[in-house]
């Protein structure tokens, strides 16, 4: 199968968020990832299911909600309304991540669980079956920008090799860190779906960036 690109709209000009999603749209991607901070579980604070909604109005792309929030429950089903195709909670922010992962299932989006650089991939090997995706974090999540955590591609690596044995259907995900320099090494790994914020738009074209990123030959690698 192929794989997905979904750029971070955190990395975005928000003074300039309707031309910078026109630009999604024009583009190549797959979907737009859209990152969501409270100042609790992460440090920082971005935006919530209001600001949402506007992104939905302007783009044609599926949303790809990031949930980097305490107790995300309380939020499932404001961000399903807001128009989000896939919401991805944490799992270090979910005590009953079994209930919640059945509760975004209940609105009719796409259910995933986010690891922390320090989570290992084993903790989610009995949810596997039920999840439509697995984001790994390369990156501390919290802000854009940041080094890409060298360790995560072997988690890939090791989550490609547990969802083949349980053969379950969720996508890898991989968010932080994630442009041209490593795409490739990622995609070998057995990532599905790559995140990229800052590669994307702090680029001079990123139209053409995109391009690249779903250019990249991987047909010797993936089956
Ligand atoms: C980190 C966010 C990422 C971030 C990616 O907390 O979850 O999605 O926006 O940005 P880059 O690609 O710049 O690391
Ligand atoms: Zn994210």
């Amino acid at each position: 199968m192929g794989y997905f690109i979904a750029p971070s709209i955190l990395a975005a000009d928000f003074g300039n968020l309707q031309r910078d999603i026109k630009m999604i749209n024009a583009s190549n991607c797959d979907w737009l990832h859209v990152d969501i901070m409270d100042g609790k579980f992460v440090p920082n604070i971005s935006f919530g299911p209001a600001i949402t909604k506007v992104m939905k109005n302007h783009c044609e792309k599926p949303l790809d909600v990031h949930l980097m929030i305490e107790d995300p429950d309380r939020y499932i089903q404001d961000f399903r309304d807001a128009g989000a195709d896939v919401i991805t909670v944490h799992l270090e922010a979910c005590p009953h991540l079994h209930r919640t992962i059945q509760a975004i299932q209940a609105t009719g989006a796409k259910a995933g669980v986010a690891l922390n650089p320090h989570s290992p991939v084993s903790m989610l090997k009995d949810v596997l079956e039920i999840l439509d995706l697995v984001c790994i974090m390369s990156v501390n999540p919290g802000f854009g920008g940041q080094k890409f955590i060298y360790q995560t591609l072997n988690k890939v690596k090791e989550l490609r090799d547990i969802r083949d044995v349980i053969n379950s259907k969720a996508l890898i995900e991989i968010d932080g860190g994630v442009g041209l320099q490593n795409a490739e090494a990622l995609l070998k790994a057995g990532a599905d779906v790559l995140v990229a914020g800052s590669a994307v738009f702090k680029t001079e074209n990123p139209i053409q960036t995109i391009e690249k990123l779903k250019n990249i030959d991987v047909h010797t690698y993936l089956n």
